[in-house]
């Protein structure tokens, strides 16, 4: 028996910064949540005070994507507490400081595996199901850096995001092409935002020296990426500012677009 009667939205990385944002906007529009990340501790507060202040439901999963079986692993739990996947939000993700000259393969294999392959398996096992219920609303959390070109560091970071870019225009396509009206894909383009991302990869004393301008909190982010979703939008880009650097990113002759952003990828990028 199903524990509520309410949809379940699957969150990965929701133990901190953006993800933490979709869970309680979530919450906040009554949805049951299914949160994952490593630290199950984070998770646990989090799921607790949501369930407490919105009187919704939640599983709280622990689980490293870096490992191959961690997608079946989420959907076991989910499946064994009575539960199917009405949304997933794919928001896991960090960036591996380096070049791919200084970088050791199996944390260029696990950075794929976390931020790449492991949302899209996720994205394939739960799209029958969506599709077999007439439901479903999937947002990958992209980046801006997906529309920028590659620079020095951070090798697979905008190759990954741009891949996300596209897989998501992609499934909004098959699914408006089957006839699938309201099941939705996503890809949320966030740039500058706060959060622990520029803590985990080390670059935060660079970052601090940014203008504030360039920065957003998460909060709007995810209003803009949950809005887009509800209307089927493959792609979103919150913020006038990041809005007019995806546009910049399109027009601008391509050397010129890499000579700009190689000249300011060591404000956010670091190479050792
Ligand atoms: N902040 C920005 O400026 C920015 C800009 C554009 C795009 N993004 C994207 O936004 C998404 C969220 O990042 P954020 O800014 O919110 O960073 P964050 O505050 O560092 O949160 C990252 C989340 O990902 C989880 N995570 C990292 N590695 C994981 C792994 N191996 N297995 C499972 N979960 C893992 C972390 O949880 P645990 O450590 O507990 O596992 C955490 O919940 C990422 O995809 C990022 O690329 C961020």
């Amino acid at each position: 028996m199903p524990m509520s009667d309410r949809k379940l939205m699957l969150i990965t990385g929701a133990s901190a910064g953006i993800g933490e944002e979709f869970a309680k906007q979530y919450a906040e529009l009554g949805w049951d949540l299914a949160l994952t990340a490593r630290r199950a501790d984070r998770l646990e507060k989090l799921a607790r005070d949501l369930e407490e202040k919105y009187q919704i439901s939640s599983i709280v999963i622990s689980q490293d994507l870096a490992r191959a079986n961690s997608v079946d692993t989420i959907l076991k739990e989910i499946k064994e507490a009575g539960r199917h996947v009405d949304g997933v939000v794919n928001n896991a993700g960090y960036g591996l400081p380096g070049t791919f000259f200084n970088t050791k393969w199996k944390d260029q294999a696990a950075f794929m595996r976390v931020l790449f392959t492991a949302p899209i398996e996720l994205t394939h096992k739960v799209l029958g199901g969506m599709a077999e219920r007439g439901f479903g609303r999937i947002i990958n959390v992209a980046s801006l850096a997906g529309y920028t070109p590659g620079s020095n560091g951070h090798t697979l970071y905008a190759s990954v995001k741009s891949g996300m870019i596209k897989f998501s225009e992609s499934i909004q396509a098959e699914a408006e092409a089957a006839g699938y009206e309201n099941v939705h894909c996503t890809a949320l383009c966030p740039g500058f935002t706060w959060s622990e991302f520029h803590d985990v990869n080390g670059t935060r004393e660079k970052t601090n020296e940014m203008p504030d301008w360039m920065w957003m909190e998460a909060a709007p982010v995810v209003e803009a990426g949950i809005r887009a979703c509800e209307r089927g939008q493959p792609v979103v880009v919150p913020g006038a500012v990041n809005k007019g650097l995806a546009t910049l990113s399109k027009i601008l002759p391509e050397p010129l677009g890499r000579a700009m952003v190689g000249a300011q990828s060591k404000r956010f990028r670091s190479t050792e």
